[in-house]
């Protein structure tokens, strides 16, 4: 394996594969790690990049795909709330271990700087909104205990190790093409708009006046380039949302608009593990990263369902 620039984990799937393709698309040099859990195949088709099926459980696996990387954009994790609460030992091994695994076989390989997708999740909901990243960590589900420990991690590795850099991003709710209505734990725009262009009901976790602050993954794949390059960002962690909530029952509704299609609405009871309200302040990804949405939620909502609609 040769010198590559960047490394992404998780490359194959919904976040990791947008990203891979904006790198290659700026003349970057990319692999990606992945064991194709929940990721897949399709989502690299036609992309010029280095493709290295393994496990971010395995220490030698990860070191092996750490070879000649300058970058490491570390996305490899088992997502969702619910998927946590059933299964929280292999949420901790994956999301935990894994990035242990990341960290350590990038200080032994002398990359440059680890950017890491956190997530809103270690917030929980004891929270000021628009909620600061000096907000107290609270998470209620496993999954966000599991990624304050990754987080935590990253910052340690940048304090300890002389000349290691880390980067920690939560994101907010995104959403995008490529991110799949099928899995059992799919999330919610996704699952809606498949629903909505069936002509089958959606199912709503408790009124859908919960609200989230979606971001469209252009914007996330923007602050994430940005955290690898820019000076002043090492150790930090940084918010990266759209800075604008909105109602699960609003997102149906709009979507329900964008595809002419009248919207069902399926009530259940909420599920353990979620929050309320959801609202990032983005003011330090703006001040460090020189991060701003581009694209907002109406914009962004019509780009994803012409994407999944054209896919289901
Ligand atoms: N989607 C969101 O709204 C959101 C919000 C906050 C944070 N994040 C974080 O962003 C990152 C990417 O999320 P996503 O939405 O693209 O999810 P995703 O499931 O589409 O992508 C995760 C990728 O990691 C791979 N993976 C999982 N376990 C692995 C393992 N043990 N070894 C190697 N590869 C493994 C999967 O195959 C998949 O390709 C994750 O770290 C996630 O926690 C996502």
């Amino acid at each position: 394996m040769g010198s590559v620039n960047a490394l992404v984990t998780g490359g194959a799937g919904f976040i990791g594969s947008n990203l891979a393709e904006a790198l290659v698309e700026r003349g970057d040099k990319v692999r990606v790690l992945d064991n194709f859990s929940t990721g897949n195949r399709a989502n690299l088709e036609g992309l010029d990049v280095e493709v290295v099926e393994g496990e971010l459980r395995s220490y030698e696996r990860v070191h092996a795909a750490m070879r000649g990387v300058e970058v490491v954009y570390h996305l490899g994790a088992l997502g969702s709330v619910p998927r946590s609460v059933q299964d929280p030992l292999t949420s901790s091994a994956v999301n935990v271990e894994g990035t242990l695994n990341v960290l350590l076989a990038a200080r032994d390989e002398g990359v440059r700087r680890v950017v890491f997708s956190s997530s809103t999740s270690v917030y929980g909901t004891s929270r000021e909104l628009p909620t600061v990243e000096s907000t107290p960590p609270d998470p209620i589900s496993p999954y966000g205990v599991a990624k304050l420990a990754a987080e935590r991690y990253c910052i340690s590795f940048s304090r300890v190790y002389h000349s290691f850099e880390a980067v920690v991003l939560r994101y907010f709710n995104v959403f995008g093409p490529r991110q799949s209505p099928h899995s059992q734990y799919a999330a919610a725009v996704p699952l809606f708009i498949a629903a909505i262009d069936q002509g089958e009901p959606v199912t709503i976790y408790g009124d859908g006046e919960q609200s989230r602050d979606f971001t469209y993954i252009a914007n996330i794949v923007d602050a994430t380039v940005r955290a690898a390059e820019v000076p002043g960002a090492n150790g930090r962690i940084f918010n990266v949302a759209a800075g604008a909530p909105a109602t699960v029952n609003h997102v149906a509704e709009t979507i329900g608009l964008i595809l002419g299609k009248p919207v069902e609405k399926r009530f259940e009871p909420p599920r353990p593990g979620d929050i309320r309200d959801s609202w990032g302040d983005i003011t330090a990804a703006r001040e460090t990263l020189g991060y701003e949405p581009q694209v907002d939620l109406p914009t962004g909502l019509e780009l994803t369902a012409e994407a999944i609609v054209a896919r289901v």
